[in-house]
């Protein structure tokens, strides 16, 4: 795709904490294309995610729910999109453990339902089309103490989240294969940054730390994540999008191991500074607890593909990328309150003492 022409780019799921970078990101720098904006907003989307942008004339919101095909089918007949980026999503893996259906419902069905409605409304006619599945490297499984995952590496899920982001992803290859339908994948690793629902390990730390809540780790806290400053991942995605080849898989990480423990006595004493409190106060909150079931061990990732080919690579290192996370959610308090208020804490204490 080129960015010269109008262009109508629909983004699933852009009231969330990845979608709602890469809408602002994309209303942004492409005036000459309409952005619309389908979200349903559940409990993890968030319109004043976008307030900075909700009045720029090529910004469409659009409350819909992929689980709707009736709907999403007159939505694309109506719009007649030129290019799909998927982010829509159940997102949480503890949530997928409790209620594995709303997984398939959504992650599955709901990918199934834009694919089947873009082919209905695109026909055979794919020129200058693109269907682009944001997925995630967990579909890769879990690692031990080495390795990588590649491009290549086989699917091997292991929570109803990861197993239903793989199921989709297969479905979406599948069009590809069967229907020449011109799609794109990215599987990448765990995103930080502003704006994400502290449902999450991150803002779910940070958020305790300020009402001096324990902190609490799974397991032995020795699981190893790699870690994304998420504007970096909005602007993979929007490479992706615009000269990822058709038909081919890239996989996007932070270079950014790291234990849990490790990052959350980090997350401590950064917010211990930026608060004032005296060093170590905060890493005495630190609380282990039962196990995640099925707990992936270790994701890392090969990213050298999307570097060679798109010349991506992450911008953002992380002693810059932490210090800025805790110092958004120290500001901006309110937003925290906001989204924390009501059927979250119903879910904290379901969740957590349990
Ligand atoms: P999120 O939970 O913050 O946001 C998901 C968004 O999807 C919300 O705005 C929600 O309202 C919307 N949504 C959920 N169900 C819907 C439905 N049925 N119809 C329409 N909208 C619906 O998720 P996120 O962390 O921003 O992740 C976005 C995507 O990126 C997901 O597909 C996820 O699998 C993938 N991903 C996330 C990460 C990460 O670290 N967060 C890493 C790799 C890939
Ligand atoms: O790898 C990409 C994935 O990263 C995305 O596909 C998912 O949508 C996203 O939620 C994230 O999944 P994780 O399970 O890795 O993220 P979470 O923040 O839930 O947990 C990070 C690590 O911290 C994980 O090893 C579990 C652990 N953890 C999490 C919570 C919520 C704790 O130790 N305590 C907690 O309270």
């Amino acid at each position: 795709m080129t960015s010269s022409t109008k262009r109508k780019v629909l983004i699933t799921g852009g009231a969330g904490f990845i979608g709602s970078h890469l809408v602002r990101r994309m209303v942004n720098r492409y005036p000459e294309y309409e952005i619309f904006n389908l979200d349903a907003l559940t409990y993890a989307g968030n319109l004043a995610n976008l307030k900075d942008i909700e009045s720029q004339p090529n910004y469409h919101f659009i409350r819909a729910d992929i689980n709707d095909f009736k709907q999403i089918l007159e939505l694309f007949k109506t719009h007649v999109f030129d290019g799909v980026i998927h982010l829509a999503a159940e997102s949480h893996v503890d949530r997928s453990i409790t209620d594995p259906l709303a997984f398939v419902h959504t992650n599955v069905l709901g990918t199934m339902h834009l694919l089947y409605a873009a082919k209905q409304v695109w026909g055979k006619n794919f020129e200058d089309k693109r269907f682009y599945q944001v997925s995630t490297d967990e579909v890769y499984g879990s690692l031990g103490d080495t390795g990588l995952f590649r491009e290549d590496t086989p699917y091997d899920p292991r929570s109803p989240y990861s197993a239903s982001k793989a199921s989709a992803d297969h479905f979406v290859r599948a069009y590809f294969h069967t229907y020449h339908m011109p799609v794109v994948l990215s599987n990448c690793s765990n995103n930080y940054g502003p704006y994400q629902f502290p449902e999450k390990l991150i803002p779910l730390v940070i958020n305790n730390i300020l009402h001096r809540r324990n902190l609490p780790v799974y397991g032995d806290g020795t699981n190893i994540r790699d870690w994304l400053w998420v504007e970096d991942h909005a602007e993979a995605i929007d490479e992706i999008f615009h000269r990822g080849i058709t038909g081919e898989t890239y996989n996007i990480g932070g270079n950014n191991e790291m234990q849990n423990i490790e990052l959350v006595r980090l997350l401590c004493d950064i917010t211990d500074r930026a608060l004032g409190r005296p060093e170590g106060q905060s890493r005495e909150l630190i609380t282990f607890v039962k196990d995640r079931p099925g707990h992936d061990q270790r994701y890392a990732i090969d990213a050298s593909k999307i570097k060679k080919d798109l010349g991506w690579e992450p911008r953002t290192v992380p002693e810059e990328g932490f210090g800025k996370t805790v110092e958004w959610y120290l500001k901006n308090e309110s937003w925290l309150k906001a989204v924390t208020s009501g059927a979250y804490m119903k879910y904290y204490e379901k969740h957590y003492t349990s």
